[in-house]
């Protein structure tokens, strides 16, 4: 008799483990190991720039399951972009569990079902980025943005989102040539609707800063060239919990946070 054997994934976002005791951490792992994970689905915001590969390793050994994870910009905090992704990408290619899909081809879970991601960055697109007079860290504590005016700032914030959306449709692409359904990971909700801030859509001031339109843009167009196709995102970045609707066949989950309290969003159970 033929049978198959569901694969668990458990999705984190945002656990932000600098804040966060040794202690509380060695317990928030062996919550996540009585889960009986297949994978780990990992979105951004794991630590700063000066602990997030270390806290990678850490994870990776406590765990000892595939991790597939992305970049959040409070990775960056106190190093710079560049940085911060050469010694990542180190790390992932020296362990045998941690899979950066910022630097990954699309990765088959199943028959019917592939993985990509990219960090990406909010893209300054949405809302009213001229108008608003949100500052955040991101501004002040990462080396790219360091002494930049608005303008700059703005052009950074687009060239950010942009290089995201490109990666993600080449992999989105690969990926739906052989696979009917399609998870996508990433930091920052793409999509307006997804940009969710205590229950409610995120206001013009503060969109600009949440959410990436380049690659909103970009999936919407490839799911609707696909109608066949699912695609499901996980995000996170606002903190606040919601599910969007975009299309027929796409959906967003962002996940919500708290400091100091990491937990497990969700157990995706793929057949
Ligand atoms: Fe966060
Ligand atoms: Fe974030």
């Amino acid at each position: 008799m033929p049978y198959t054997i569901g694969l668990r994934l458990g999705w984190l976002t945002d656990i932000h483990l600098n804040f966060v005791s040794l202690l509380k951490r060695v317990g928030f792992y062996a919550q996540l190991r009585q889960e009986k994970l297949d994978g780990l689905l990992l979105g951004g915001d794991i630590g700063e720039a000066d602990t997030v590969t270390g806290l990678l390793a850490e994870i990776a050994d406590r765990l000892r399951i595939p991790i597939y994870f992305v970049l959040g910009n409070h990775d960056f905090y106190r190093g710079s972009i560049e940085t911060v992704r050469e010694a990542v990408a180190r790390e992932a290619a020296a362990s045998r569990w941690l899979r950066w899909l910022t630097a990954s081809a699309a990765i088959p879970l199943t028959a019917s079902t592939a993985l990509v991601g990219h960090d990406s960055w909010a893209d300054g697109r949405l809302g009213n980025f001229f108008r608003s007079e949100v500052m955040l860290n991101d501004y002040v504590l990462i080396g790219e943005f360091l002494g930049s005016n608005k303008q700059e700032r703005y052009a950074r914030l687009n060239a950010l989102g942009d290089e995201a959306a490109g990666f993600l449709d080449a992999r989105v692409r690969e990926a739906l040539a052989l696979h009917r359904n399609v998870i996508v990971l990433t930091h920052v909700p793409p999509f307006r609707e997804s940009c969710w801030h205590e229950g409610r859509i995120s206001n013009d001031d503060f969109l600009p800063h949440f959410a990436c339109r380049a690659v909103g843009d970009r999936l919407a167009a490839i799911m609707a060239g696909h109608p066949d196709h699912t695609m499901t995102v996980l995000c996170g970045h606002t903190h606040s919990p919601g599910f969007a609707r975009i299309l027929d066949n796409l959906v967003v989950n962002t996940g919500g946070a708290s400091y100091g309290e990491p937990s497990l969003q969700r157990v995706l159970e793929l057949e």
